[in-house]
């Protein structure tokens, strides 16, 4: 297959380049590097051994995308290019609405018009909301707590309008836990701007030396230890559950379907920062403050129907996604060269 990878130069778009690439396909990126950078492409490039073409347009320009995808003669598209961060989102919500539904239905329109109608699209576990208690499983409800999360129920709903306007489109609606951990050789990884907002790359940061210690956001959660859980999953297990979902397009009766990617085991703040100190070889620095608003006490997956369905499973250990991210953070303190 030709596959576009857009938002292919992120951190989880640039891990499933190379399970792609590796599957036996061509593979080109398109991504306007607002949080990215070009020289993750020479590194995909040695580590694939392959010549990567990489587009940088702004997927919302609907002209560029329409040439893009008139010129490529792609068979499929895994759909990475998004805003991800839940606080920017809440400041800012005019701008994650405009970019990620108005990037997807430009995609859509010129998918369509080409007649490219395989698509795999990066939702996420933020569509569970608040409501529901977990194993979280595909047929529940979705609704969402902050403008981000609204953008994926709203992009989700898109694509299930679009498949019934047109039964023959073939659309992979992946909801991820929480992707974290690095490619095995420490040349790629998360490259978060400024503060990190999520646990693990600030947990690599202390580690590294930029930041002081760990905050931890709460311990009087109902959990083992009081600090929040979550389904962490390292992101070359991801990548290849993008590989999975492609070829299953191929094969699959139904137009839309939606799968859970996750481990389906949750690991406490706590859990985590244990097994990051045994990954560096020394207790990291935290300290206990307040919950964070908006955060839930447990989330994780039931991933049965992607297991079976498209016969993946998330194998690799707590402890392999520290050591991978402190491999990357080791090798890269700073990230990438010019992000
Ligand atoms: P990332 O920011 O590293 O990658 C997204 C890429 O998209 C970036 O390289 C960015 O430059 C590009 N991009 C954004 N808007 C664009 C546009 N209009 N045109 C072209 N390129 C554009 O993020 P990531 O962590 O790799 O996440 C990838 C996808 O997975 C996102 O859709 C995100 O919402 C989703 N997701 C991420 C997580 C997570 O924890 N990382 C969890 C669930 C879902
Ligand atoms: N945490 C800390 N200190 C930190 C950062 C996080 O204690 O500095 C805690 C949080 O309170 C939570 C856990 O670590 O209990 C995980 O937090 P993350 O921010 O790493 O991840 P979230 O589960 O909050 O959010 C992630 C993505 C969202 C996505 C959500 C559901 O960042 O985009 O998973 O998929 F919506």
């Amino acid at each position: 297959m030709r596959v576009l990878i857009t938002g292919g130069a992120g951190y989880i778009g640039s891990h499933t380049v190379l399970h792609v690439l590796g599957a036996g396909h061509d593979v080109e990126v398109v991504d306007d590097l607002r949080n990215s950078t070009a020289s993750i492409m020479p590194r995909l490039e040695d580590l694939s051994g392959r010549s990567i073409p990489l587009h940088v347009l702004d997927l919302c320009d609907r002209d560029a995308t329409d040439r893009l995808i008139t010129e490529g003669n792609f068979d499929a598209v895994i759909h990475f290019a998004g805003l991800k961060a839940v606080g920017e989102s809440v400041a800012q919500p005019l701008d994650y609405y405009d970019n990620n539904l108005n990037s997807t239905i430009s995609l859509l329109r010129a998918m369509g018009r080409h007649g490219v109608r395989h698509l795999v699209f990066s939702s996420s576990a933020t569509v569970y909301g608040d409501t529901a208690l977990p194993p979280f499983q595909e047929k529940l409800p979705t609704s969402a707590t902050n403008p981000y999360g609204w953008t994926k129920v709203m992009i989700e709903q898109i694509l299930r309008d679009v498949a019934v306007a047109d039964p023959s489109w073939r659309i992979a609606l992946l909801r991820y836990f929480n992707p974290v951990g690095a490619h095995e050789s420490g040349q790629i990884g998360e490259d978060p701007q400024g503060t990190p907002n999520n646990l693990m790359p600030y947990l690599a940061q202390v580690a590294v030396g930029r930041r002081e210690r760990l905050a931890v956001y709460g311990n009087d959660y109902p959990t083992v230890d009081g600090t929040g859980m979550r389904d962490y999953i390292h992101v070359m297990d991801l990548a290849a559950g993008h590989v999975a979902a492609l070829q299953a397009l191929g094969r699959l009766e139904e137009s839309v379907h939606t799968w859970n990617l996750g481990t389906g085991k949750p690991t406490s703040v706590l859990q985590m920062v244990a097994a990051f100190s045994r990954a560096v070889g020394r207790d990291l620095p935290y300290e206990v403050v307040a919950r964070r608003p908006g955060d839930i006490a447990e989330s994780y997956a039931d991933p049965h129907l992607a297991n079976v369905e498209l016969n993946w499973r998330a194998r690799r250990s707590v402890d392999e996604m520290c050591a991978d991210t402190w491999r990357w953070q080791s090798l890269n303190p700073d990230g990438y060269p010019d992000a």
